[in-house]
């Protein structure tokens, strides 16, 4: 079907989400939605599932107008939403969880027609090559299937338009490649579908046309055949931006951090490290490429002092720090960029000259004996504010106010103010918008080149690819390869991250 969104708008307290939106899809198309966080996506798509109610504007499907005020009407008209965070039933088995709403609550309860149920998701697993088992318990299955069975949940409600948001956050680089595949059988089955990212790489790959959403509105629509990244990331904030991290060869020195046979528990006790063997030079950086949650962040807090090292060492600059407290490590000359900032890297009600100097106020030039310098603090917060971009009222403004990109900026630019003998950076671009990514890893390669030792630990493989002298892959709690920079490549780490060696 094909389907028009004319003049959209939404206005939430503050923040005009979407301001006349208009796209349109049609029958068996890829629309690619691009855009930052917050450009206003998920509304307009929420919007479009009739879990919103627009301030005004238009939904047409096959030219004809309609109004959703609940998101069943939207269903009963076709369209089919896979969300940013699933809603599956972790209980219930696939058919189950598939089935569930499709049939009235009591019908579900009562005369539930499994049979029946269960002979379609197979056909329909079947005909668009889902690979789903219609009988394994939801909990047991990996991400990129419980996606799967969210789509097929999609299909079984006779979805003729298909909306997945940022389908592929989750997903392996090799579970993308496979819904990539799926997204396209559908399109030639006729399915019209919309495809939402902020990825450039992705939209470039699957779509067949381009929309980029900016802060609420359309910047642009483009050929994919003749788009570049470089016009994409342009629309996607409104200015010119570097793709690839400015960074000449790297010259590593002597061995900062080494790991041997190093194991660390996560909190529920399980293993989350497992033997961990890894030396990271002065003057390189080594990206730690891995989806979410083998291992990565148990690795980071174990370096830094935050978590128990349950055996093996830790040694910086050939002694051990496995046993020494995160302030000690930190006044040794290492830096830490956590994995969340809202936690561990600001003080939302502190200002921004305070964020600035947390770790460092018991220090000259922060303080006189005991007393604090306040002209000596805001004068180097001024200067940082300067130096990093950070866009903010002032540095008296609550760190909390600012968007994340500037929060982010804040964090870096703190850590970064002495001298550095190790930089640990965990997820540090997570979030932010791409012109805030550039400059964070300009100031990264910035670190390496003054001789500090980088680890940063990511999930995007662009960023792994962008910003690594060497890649090392984590997977399940190992450290299953390592690759140099030059030879690095979308396929051979991609692999890795999934497990295959
Ligand atoms: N329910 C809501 N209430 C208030 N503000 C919202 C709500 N949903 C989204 N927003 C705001 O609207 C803007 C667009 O958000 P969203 O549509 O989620 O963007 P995207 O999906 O592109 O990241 C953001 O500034 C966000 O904070
Ligand atoms: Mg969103």
């Amino acid at each position: 079907m094909r389907l028009e969104l004319k003049g959209i708008t939404k206005q939430f307290p503050g923040v005009l989400a979407n301001d006349a939106i208009s796209i349109a899809v049609d029958r068996g198309e890829v629309l690619g939605l691009l855009g930052e966080n917050g450009a206003g996506k998920s509304t307009l798509m929420n919007i479009l599932s009739g879990l919103y109610r627009p301030d005004a504007g238009e939904i047409l499907i096959d030219g004809s107008s309609r109004t959703f005020t609940d998101p069943r009407q939207a269903i009963e008209a076709g369209i089919g939403m896979v969300h940013q965070h699933f809603q599956l039933v972790p209980v219930f088995d696939v058919v189950e969880a598939v089935a569930l709403g499709a049939e009235s609550v009591s019908g579900f309860l009562g005369t539930f027609d499994r049979k029946t149920a269960r002979q379609r998701v197979v056909e329909l697993s079947e005909r668009y090559n889902l690979n789903v088992n219609p009988d394994a318990k939801i909990e047991d299955l990996p991400v990129g299937v419980r996606q799967r069975v969210e789509i097929l949940k999609a299909l079984y409600r006779k979805s003729d338009i298909l909306v997945l948001d940022e389908p592929s956050a989750v997903l392996t680089p090799f579970e993308t490649e496979e819904l990539f595949g799926i997204i396209r059988g559908l399109a030639e089955a006729g399915t019209t579908v919309i495809f939402i990212t902020h990825k450039l790489n992705e939209v470039l790959e699957v779509a067949d046309r381009i929309t980029v959403l900016r802060r609420g509105r359309v910047a642009g629509t483009v050929d994919p055949k003749s788009a570049t990244r470089e016009q994409l990331a342009n629309l996607m904030v409104g200015r010119d931006v570097e793709l690839k991290v400015p960074k000449g060869p790297a010259h590593p020195g002597d061995v900062v951090l080494q790991l041997r046979n190093l194991h660390v528990r996560d909190d529920r006790g399980h293993m989350a490290v497992q033997d961990v063997n890894l030396e990271i030079r002065a003057g390189e950086i080594v990206a730690l490429a891995g989806v979410q949650g083998n291992g990565q962040t148990e690795l980071v807090e174990a370096i830094v002092g935050l978590r128990a090292v349950d055996s093996g060492e830790i040694n910086l600059d050939a002694h051990s720090i496995k046993h020494v407290s995160p302030r000690h490590i930190s006044n040794e000359g290492v830096a830490h960029i956590p994995e969340d900032r809202n936690r561990d890297g600001l003080i939302a009600y502190m200002t921004v000259a305070e964020n600035f100097i947390l770790d460092s106020y018991h220090r000259p030039p922060y303080s006189k004996g005991i007393r604090l310098d306040h002209k000596a603090i805001n004068a180097a917060a001024e200067q940082a504010v300067k130096d990093y971009d950070v866009r903010t009222p002032g540095i008296d403004t609550y760190a909390g106010s600012l968007s994340g990109g500037n929060q982010q900026k804040v964090v870096v630019a703190r850590e970064f103010s002495r001298p550095l003998k190790l930089v640990i950076a965990a997820q540090p671009t997570r979030g932010l918008d791409v012109g805030s990514i550039e400059y964070i890893h300009k100031r990264i390669v910035e670190q390496r080149d003054q001789g500090a030792a980088i680890l940063i630990v990511s999930t995007e493989l662009e960023e792994v690819l962008a910003v690594g002298d060497r890649v090392a892959v984590m997977q399940g709690g190992q450290l299953v390869g390592i690759v140099e920079g030059e030879t690095a490549t979308y396929e051979n780490v991609g692999m890795l991250m999934g497990g295959v060696h």
